[in-house]
């Protein structure tokens, strides 16, 4: 578990529209190791990659993804928010990365988005996909939701789980024993070096969100961290 991994946080969030193939590119082409998105469910259950529940502060749609037909969807404008040199970019469905994904070597962090509205269905599409697409062995699916984490886990879930914190837990191994999952994605502010420490040694790996500040990228990397988050990979991978 020595390894250090960059993984661009919704893409290169930082220069491109996040969330959008382009911003996915762009981090595949800083260098980054991995990928982080956020996953919804359409109205007629088609997994779509955007972080917010709602439409408008990232798309020129009004209104909640749920309450959308994916055909509907794909029309929007999901980089014109960004800087209107990145108009005409779309809601990408969870399908399309996961396409391009098996042209490249790129490790994957799935989010599921599923603490406000539970979509039933959420957690099968994901693993339906990851299955077509063989992604099993370089996916990790996560989430604040952890009775969904723990509901793939007690259903065989092959892939690595993890559970998103914002705060540390008091011996997070055990708690991670109930749920089932494999690993902790925790925000940066809320560790320090014991708690990976601690947490690393009983073979957790230990992932922190959202660092940007290349100071601190080295510091994590330097504790013991085994990947960090970033909307800016280009810069990430160069501080380390
Ligand atoms: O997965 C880590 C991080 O992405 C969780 O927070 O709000 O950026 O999705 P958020
Ligand atoms: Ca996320």
């Amino acid at each position: 578990m020595s390894s250090f991994h960059i993984y661009g946080h919704r893409g290169s969030s930082g220069t491109h529209p996040e969330n959008t193939l382009l911003s996915f590119q762009a981090a595949h082409k800083a260098g980054a190791q991995g990928i982080e998105l956020d996953v919804q469910l359409t109205k007629d259950l088609v997994p779509v990659v955007i972080h917010d529940e709602r439409l408008e502060r990232t798309t020129n749609g009004i209104g909640f993804v749920k309450d959308f037909l994916y055909e509907d969807l794909v029309r929007l404008d999901a980089g014109h928010s960004f800087s209107s040199r990145f108009q005409g970019n779309s809601i990408p469905s969870l399908k399309s990365v996961l396409e391009w994904i098996t042209s490249n070597s790129l490790m994957l962090n799935i989010e599921l988005k599923n603490g406000r509205f539970p979509y039933d269905h959420l957690e099968t599409k994901v693993l339906e996909l990851l299955t077509h697409y063989h992604l099993y062995d370089r996916t990790i699916i996560s989430s604040f939701n952890h009775y969904s984490i723990q509901r793939l886990t007690q259903n065989g879930c092959k892939v690595e789980t993890a559970i998103l914190l914002m705060e540390k837990l008091v011996e997070p191994w055990d708690y991670l024993q109930q749920v089932g999952a494999n690993s902790i994605h925790i925000e940066c502010g809320a560790i320090d070096e014991y708690f990976i420490t601690n947490t690393h040694k009983r073979g957790i790996p230990v992932r922190a969100f959202t660092v940007n500040d290349p100071y601190q990228i080295a510091a994590l990397k330097k504790a013991g961290c085994s990947a960090i988050f970033t909307d800016f990979p280009l810069v990430a991978m160069q501080s380390i």
